[in-house]
């Protein structure tokens, strides 16, 4: 695989979780951010292409991740985990707190080079899922778009699901669309080429 050729993918750990610009890290190291609804599987997504089962934390439980999560790797790269959006069960203030808290860092900081954005598969994108794209598009941030959880799509309907998901999100065709799967790592070196792509 290519990015073994340019980093050693498993020599990673996490950083740092950070609240706001004050804590971020302060090098011009290269940052790829996660952003998805919760639960879309954007800690296993960082898991799968680190080969790690547990780095960053995955639960079936919603809303776990509060912070941003800086992941080094190889100190040439680094993750940074966004916490999910469109979880029903936090409160009006909570949700503004978070909107400040990833506005903050999409649109200020240098060291971003992308943001893969995270939807799943089975579903048409929610009105977050839209509202994000149209954020990224708007700000001019690379975007990769990885459909999650594809594995519980049979192939035979993957054309359809994914027509259904571009359309909705109003799908600019020159940015980067994936499968995945952390179940089956389908997507994993696809993942891989668009993330060292945009660095
Ligand atoms: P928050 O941190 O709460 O925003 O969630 P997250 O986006 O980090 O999701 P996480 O990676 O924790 O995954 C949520 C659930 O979906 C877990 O139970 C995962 O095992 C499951 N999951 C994630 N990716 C996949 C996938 O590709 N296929 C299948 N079948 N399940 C997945
Ligand atoms: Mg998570």
């Amino acid at each position: 695989m290519a990015e073994e050729q340019v980093l050693n993918t498993h020599n990673a750990e996490i950083l740092l979780s950070a609240a706001n610009k004050s804590h971020y890290p302060q090098d011009d190291l290269p940052e790829v951010a996660l952003a998805g609804r919760s639960n879309v599987g954007k800690s296993s997504f960082i898991n799968t292409l680190l080969g790690r089962k547990n780095l960053a934390r995955t639960s079936g439980k919603p809303g776990k991740t509060q912070l941003l999560n800086f992941y080094n790797i190889d100190d040439k790269l680094r993750f940074v985990d966004v916490p999910g959006y469109g979880y029903a069960r936090v409160s009006k203030k909570e949700r503004e707190k978070w909107g400040r808290m990833i506005e903050e860092y999409l649109t200020t900081r240098e060291n971003l080079r992308a943001v893969v954005s995270l939807v799943d598969f089975r579903h048409d994108p929610s009105a977050d899922d839209v509202q994000m794209y149209e954020f990224l598009k708007y700000y001019e941030i690379p975007v990769i778009i990885v459909a999650t959880k594809a594995d519980k799509i049979p192939r035979g309907k993957w054309n359809k699901h994914e027509s259904a998901i571009k359309k909705k999100l109003n799908f600019d065709p020159s940015d980067d669309f994936i499968l995945f799967s952390s179940m089956t790592k389908a997507g994993m070196d696809q993942a891989w080429d668009a993330i060292l792509e945009k660095l």
